[in-house]
């Protein structure tokens, strides 16, 4: 059977994940892309931490130019959090020849356009399932499946973190610190939850989203967004006594004026889908002109649902069938963009 070397940068709780589906289950990987997946590098910071995986001799690395300086490795899962190092590290594999696959929404929402347009000078791709709504296949579905509507709206509940939270207060009478402890060490959380808890991560999303089901082009900073780290418990004590939950949600609506955009605790009616999300469970209701309302719910973050979409994401581009890119959607995009109304 024919070989694919893969690389993995960053093994934190999402490349420990990912290494653990190389490594245990090779058998599914090379059923669906008809070849081996075969682990060759791990790369990290620092040899001596404990990694959640573990790797066969060899393997572990602090020296990227292992990875850039052989050809054989052809797919890179790109898994450090943050713009930099993570920014020059994805120019330097991408120069190198690797096709990317990455969950860094961050890093895509703030300079995507640059890293897409080198990617596509280079003839390289570079895949992000795993960056919105972890485990839920959402990119594909936005960007494929459902590729012969124009998107009416898209609400969400895009922040995992952010939902355990609410979740642990609202259900377990949990204090919100402990909460947000509680999520860092389940591996939901950023390495700075602000960024959770203060609606950015979910702005982040929503601006990769609008992009895709919209063709919108929004800065995520200029997104108007309120955090759950403004709720107090008697809000969801009240919400909750009036039939309602309180959820994190990320909204895009389209209408004759353009597209509205925002992030907010919003109240949404106790025994609806979207109110029924717990935990680090993510939700997104997409309307489509053709298809109607579509609704998808999963794990939105974690190690083993993020892993899941990054190994799906590392097989189609092993076997060429890589998602489209910001770029190649546009292009074929036979509309302009909408123009971007941000709510204050
Ligand atoms: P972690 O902080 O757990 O892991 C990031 C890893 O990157 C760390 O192990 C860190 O090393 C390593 N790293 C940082 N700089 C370097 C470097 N220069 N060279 C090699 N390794 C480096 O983050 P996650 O795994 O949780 O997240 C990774 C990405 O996935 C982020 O962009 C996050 O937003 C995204 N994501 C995370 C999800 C989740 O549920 N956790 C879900 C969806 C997306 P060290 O261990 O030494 O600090
Ligand atoms: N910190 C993010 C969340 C990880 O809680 O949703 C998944 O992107």
């Amino acid at each position: 059977m024919p070989k694919t070397k893969v690389a993995i940068v960053g093994m934190g709780t999402v490349g420990s994940g990912v290494a653990r589906l190389l490594l245990d289950h090779g058998d599914r990987t090379a059923r669906h892309a008809g070849r081996v997946l075969w682990l060759e590098k791990a790369v990290v910071r620092d040899l001596s931490k404990a990694r959640a995986a573990e790797l066969p001799e060899g393997v572990l690395t602090d020296d990227l130019d292992e990875v850039l300086n052989d050809p054989e490795i052809t797919v890179v899962a790109q898994l450090i959090g943050g713009l930099e190092p993570a920014r020059t590290i994805m120019l330097q594999l991408l120069e190198a020849g690797k096709d990317i696959v990455t969950a860094n929404k961050a890093l895509l929402a703030e300079h995507g356009p640059e890293l897409f347009e080198r990617a596509r000078e280079l003839g390289r791709s570079i895949a992000f399932e795993a960056s919105v709504a972890g485990g839920i296949p959402i990119i594909t579905n936005i960007s494929q499946c459902l590729s012969a509507n124009q998107t009416l709206s898209l609400e969400g509940i895009l922040n995992g973190t952010s939902n355990f939270i609410v979740t642990q207060m609202d259900v377990q009478g949990m204090a919100y610190e402990q909460a947000v402890r509680l999520a860092q060490e389940k591996g939901y959380a950023e390495a700075d939850p602000t960024m959770d808890v203060d609606g950015t991560d979910a702005a982040q999303k929503l601006a990769i989203l609008a992009h895709l089901a919209f063709g919108a082009h929004a800065s995520w900073a200029d997104i108007p967004r309120v955090g759950i780290d403004q709720l107090d418990p008697e809000d969801l004590r009240f919400a909750r006594e009036l039939g309602y939950r309180i959820k994190l949600l990320a909204t895009a609506h389209l209408d004759d004026a353009g597209l509205e955009l925002h992030v907010a605790p919003t109240l949404v009616r106790a025994g609806t889908p979207l109110a029924e999300v717990q935990d680090a469970f993510n939700a997104v209701r997409v309307v489509g002109d053709a298809v109607g309302p579509v609704f998808y719910h999963g794990l939105g973050a974690g190690q083993m649902p993020t892993a899941s979409a990054v190994v799906a994401d590392i097989i189609d581009t092993a076997v060429g069938r890589t998602r489209l890119t910001f770029q190649t959607l546009e292009l074929f995009s036979p509309v302009g963009p909408p123009r971007v109304r941000l709510r204050a």
